[in-house]
C-alpha cells in the first residue's frame, strides 16, 4: 500500500481529498540556505499550494528572491527538503523541472538583440502571431517585435522576460518584483495577467512589495524577516478548499 506523507502543521487533515490538496504544489521542510556565515534562509516549513497565487514579502535582504531560486533549483537548500507535488524537486530532471516552473528573475537578463527573438527564445516555433499575442498580455504594442532589446526601458525588460517565460508555457511562475520598474497602469495589466493565469490553473509564486497587487491576487502571504518565515496568512484571494 502507498504510504500517504504527512504534511501536517498541527491541524488534522482527515479527507482524502485535503490531503491531496495540499501535496499539490510545493512543500518546504526545514529549508535553510547558508552561504559562509550568513543565513540566507533559516529552518522554513511551508506549503505552496497548486493553483493559487502565493505572495512573498519582506524587507529587502529578507531572503525573498533565495527562495523562489530554490524552486527551480538556481540554488540548492544547504538543508531540508523541497518537494513539488509530493516530490523531492532534487529527484526531477533541472531542465524538465524548469520548463514547468518558470522564473522571471529579479534583475532580468536579456539574451538576444531583437524582441521577436527574445520571445522565441525557449520556444523556436512561435509564430509572429503568437509573439504578438504574449506581448500583449504583459501590455506590449505589436511594433515591440522589431525593437531592439537594447533599447527598452527597465519596464519594457521586465514585461519581455515575464514574456519570455510565458511562451514555453509553463505550469508555475516565480515571479520576483514583477512591477518593480512600472507604472500604475502596467502594473495593473500584470495583475490581471496573474489572475488569469491562476484562473486557467496556473500556480504563482509572486515577490512583490506592491500591497494592492498582492491584495488582488495572492490566496496566501508570506511575510520572511532576515530569513525567517515569520507570518503567513490567508490572502484576499484564498477560496476554501473544506
Ligand atoms: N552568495 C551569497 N553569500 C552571502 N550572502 C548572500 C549571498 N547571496 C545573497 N546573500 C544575502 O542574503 C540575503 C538574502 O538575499 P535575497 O534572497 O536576495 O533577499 P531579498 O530578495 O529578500 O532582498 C541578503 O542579505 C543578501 O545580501
Ligand atoms: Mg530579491
Amino acid at each position: 500500500m502507498e504510504s500517504t506523507p504527512d504534511y501536517s502543521d498541527g491541524n488534522s487533515c482527515s479527507s482524502r481529498a485535503q490531503i491531496h490538496m495540499r501535496m499539490a504544489g510545493f512543500r518546504l521542510e526545514q529549508v535553510t540556505v547558508t552561504r559562509g556565515l550568513a543565513t540566507l534562509l533559516g529552518q522554513v516549513s511551508v506549503s505552496i499550494p497548486a493553483g493559487r497565487c502565493t505572495a512573498v514579502t519582506g524587507a529587502s535582504g529578507a531572503g525573498k528572491s533565495t527562495l523562489l531560486r530554490l524552486l527551480n533549483r538556481l540554488d540548492e537548500p544547504t538543508s531540508g527538503h523541497i518537494t513539488l507535488d509530493g516530490v523531492p524537486i532534487a529527484e526531477l530532471e533541472v531542465l524538465a523541472l524548469r520548463r514547468r516552473v518558470g522564473l522571471v528573475a529579479q534583475a532580468s537578463v536579456l539574451l538576444t538583440d531583437r524582441v521577436l527573438d527574445e520571445v522565441r527564445v525557449g520556444r523556436q516555433d512561435l509564430s509572429d502571431a503568437g509573439v504578438v499575442e504574449l506581448l500583449a498580455r504583459v501590455g506590449m504594442e505589436p511594433w515591440f517585435t522589431e525593437r531592439a532589446t537594447a533599447e527598452l526601458s527597465g519596464g519594457e525588460v521586465q514585461r519581455l522576460c515575464l514574456a519570455r517565460a510565458l511562451a514555453v508555457e509553463p505550469k508555475m511562475l516565480l515571479l520576483d518584483e514583477p512591477t518593480s520598474a512600472l507604472d500604475g497602469a502596467s502594473a495593473e495589466v500584470i495583475g490581471a495577467l496573474i489572475g488569469d493565469y491562476v484562473s486557467a490553473g496556473g500556480t504563482v509564486v509572486l515577490v512583490s512589495h506592491d500591497h494592492g497587487l498582492i491584495e488582488s491576487v495572492a490566496a496566501q502571504v508570506l511575510v520572511l524577516d532576515c530569513g525567517r518565515l515569520v507570518s503567513s496568512r490567508a490572502g484576499a484571494r484564498a477560496v476554501s478548499i473544506s
